[in-house]
């Protein structure tokens, strides 16, 4: 059974949400990157607003506005977006990090446009920080909500990230299904949760698909404070 958000009982409670891509600087006219419109975020963000809850949307460059209700921090690159995240962690209550996080970093960037030169075939990259992870080896009463963007082996490697990350529910989409891809204004998700259990949902707008995970959230959360 699932709730209107005004009545899932998230007044007073602090949600945090990340998404859009991150954008990882080599020079000043170039950047490594990841698909991602900012829809599914975005939509979380307006529906946690509608519950009366405080809603702190940290995105990355997405050319959509933030709903009305939410306080919006604007990040770039994987690191800032792990440092304005750090900052809202200890007092939130529930995490939702649906920001396409670049994995990779060049190794070194540069104030000025570098020149192609003959010979240089490739650039040294560096992981970013999984931004996830931390959260989770830091986690105390928050309920962390990941997701997974896969384009094969959903279930197994949604499950595979939820254990790793100490998360609380995974929201795993395929991207190669037709309305659960990039860029559209809907989703056909999974939600893997910590108890074993998976929630098969439809073909869904994203502001439904995020209506059903702050149902769980919210469950989520209640069962903890019991
Ligand atoms: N994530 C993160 N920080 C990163 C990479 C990912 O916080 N540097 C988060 C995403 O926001 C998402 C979850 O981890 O909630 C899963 O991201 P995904 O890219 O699907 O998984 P990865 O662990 O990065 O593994 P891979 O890309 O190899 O599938
Ligand atoms: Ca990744």
């Amino acid at each position: 059974m699932f709730f209107h958000p005004k009545d899932l009982k998230l007044s007073g409670k602090k949600i945090v949400i990340t998404a859009g891509p991150t954008r990882e600087k080599i020079d000043p006219v170039r950047y490594i990157t990841n698909h991602s419109s900012g829809k599914m975020g975005y939509a979380i963000a307006a529906e946690a607003a509608r519950t009366g809850a405080k809603v702190v949307l940290i995105s990355g460059p997405v050319s959509i506005t933030a709903p009305v209700g939410v306080e919006l921090i604007q990040v770039e690159s994987a690191e800032d977006m792990y440092q304005a995240v750090m900052k809202e962690y200890s007092d939130a209550n529930i995490v939702i990090k649906t920001a396409a996080v670049a994995d990779y970093r060049p190794k070194n960037s540069y104030d000025h446009k570098v020149k192609k030169q003959d010979g240089d075939e490739s650039m040294e990259l560096e992981r970013t920080t999984d931004i996830l992870m931390e959260l989770g080896k830091n986690k105390k009463k928050q309920i962390l909500i990941g997701f997974a963007a896969e384009t094969d082996h959903v279930a197994e490697y949604a499950q595979k990230k939820l254990l790793k990350k100490n998360a609380d529910m995974i929201v795993a989409n395929n991207v190669k299904t037709a309305g659960a891809g990039f860029g559209t204004d809907t989703n056909i998700v999974t939600l893997f949760k910590r108890d074993g259990s998976v929630i098969e949902l439809p073909l869904l707008s994203k502001n439904e698909v995020a209506v059903k995970i702050l149902n769980v959230a919210s469950q989520l959360l209640g069962n903890e404070m019991k």
